[in-house]
């Protein structure tokens, strides 16, 4: 059954939203449509405890889940997240199995996870789910289908995701339509392009968060990153909450986005 977004209580989710941004002094017109997220520092937070690196992811899906519901309650409708990127798997193979195993565990689990539910996510993911073997492509594609008429939120996963390897797949694509006659050169243009991506149909993000210190987009979202808000914070991904999340939501809230053009505000 599709879902209406709407409370039991009489209050609408919009309404209930703008008052809950009111009350952590975010302005209500101004959230972010689409927050993406590169959850760096788990490695470090676990060191930096005497713990294996694996606690760290562990402690990062906590974080995640603060996060989402942080996200919700204020109406952001979109939350990417950089869950497994292409350069991971240069990892040592101990972590890489370690991670790809508490994905498949969680994304097993996902039935009872209770924030799914609640918050009415639309599960989705972005990137070559299929490098992830036959049975995470498998999971991923039974999540995607149950959660597909979610409104809630859209928590897209960046999973087996690289930017650069997005572009040229879409640029191989294009070239074959192509050379197949079912388009001209001339025809491409920047919807082409963006229409062939993994984040298809999702509008582009407006804001960028990345934790953990360090300064740089690694591969995340280059094309669809174009005129997003940069947010950097050394905090550590699995110390990163809901008074965070806010932090950057003000933050962005405080910027001018001409999108190239003149403030004419
Ligand atoms: C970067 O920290 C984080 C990752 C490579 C993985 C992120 C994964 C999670 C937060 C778990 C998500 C779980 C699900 C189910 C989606 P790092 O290891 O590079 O940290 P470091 O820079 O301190 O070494």
């Amino acid at each position: 059954m599709a879902d209406t977004g709407t409370q039991t209580d009489g209050i609408s989710r919009a309404e209930a939203a703008a008052a809950i941004a009111r009350s952590v002094d975010l302005d209500p017109q101004r959230i972010p449509v689409h927050v993406a997220i590169i959850m760096d520092g788990n490695g470090r937070w676990a060191s930096s405890r005497r713990l294996p690196r694996i606690e760290g992811h562990r402690a990062g899906r906590e974080a995640l889940r603060r996060v989402l519901g942080a996200a919700y309650d204020v109406g952001v409708r979109i939350l990417t997240l950089y869950a497994f990127s292409t350069e991971n798997w240069r990892r040592p193979d101990w972590e890489v199995s370690a991670l790809i195993r508490l994905l498949a565990e969680s994304l097993e689990a996902a039935g009872d996870i209770e924030e799914l539910r609640r918050y009415r996510v639309c599960l989705r993911a972005s990137g070559d789910v299929a490098g992830l073997g036959d049975a995470i492509e498998a999971q991923v594609h039974a999540i995607e289908a149950q959660t597909a008429e979610h409104e809630g939120i859209t928590l897209n996963l960046a999973l087996n995701y690289g930017g650069r390897a997005e572009v040229v797949a879409a640029a191989r694509d294009l070239a074959a339509s192509v050379a197949a006659g079912r388009m001209t050169a001339a025809e491409i243009d920047e919807d082409a392009v963006t229409r062939r991506l993994h984040t298809a149909p999702l509008p582009d993000p407006d804001l960028m968060i990345r934790t953990g210190g360090e300064q740089r987009i690694s591969n995340f979202l280059l094309w669809q990153s174009a005129y997003a808000e940069l947010y950097f914070t050394p905090m550590m991904w699995p110390d990163f909450g809901r008074d965070e999340f806010y932090d950057a939501l003000r933050d962005y809230q405080g910027r001018i986005r001409r999108f190239g053009g003149l403030d004419v505000g």
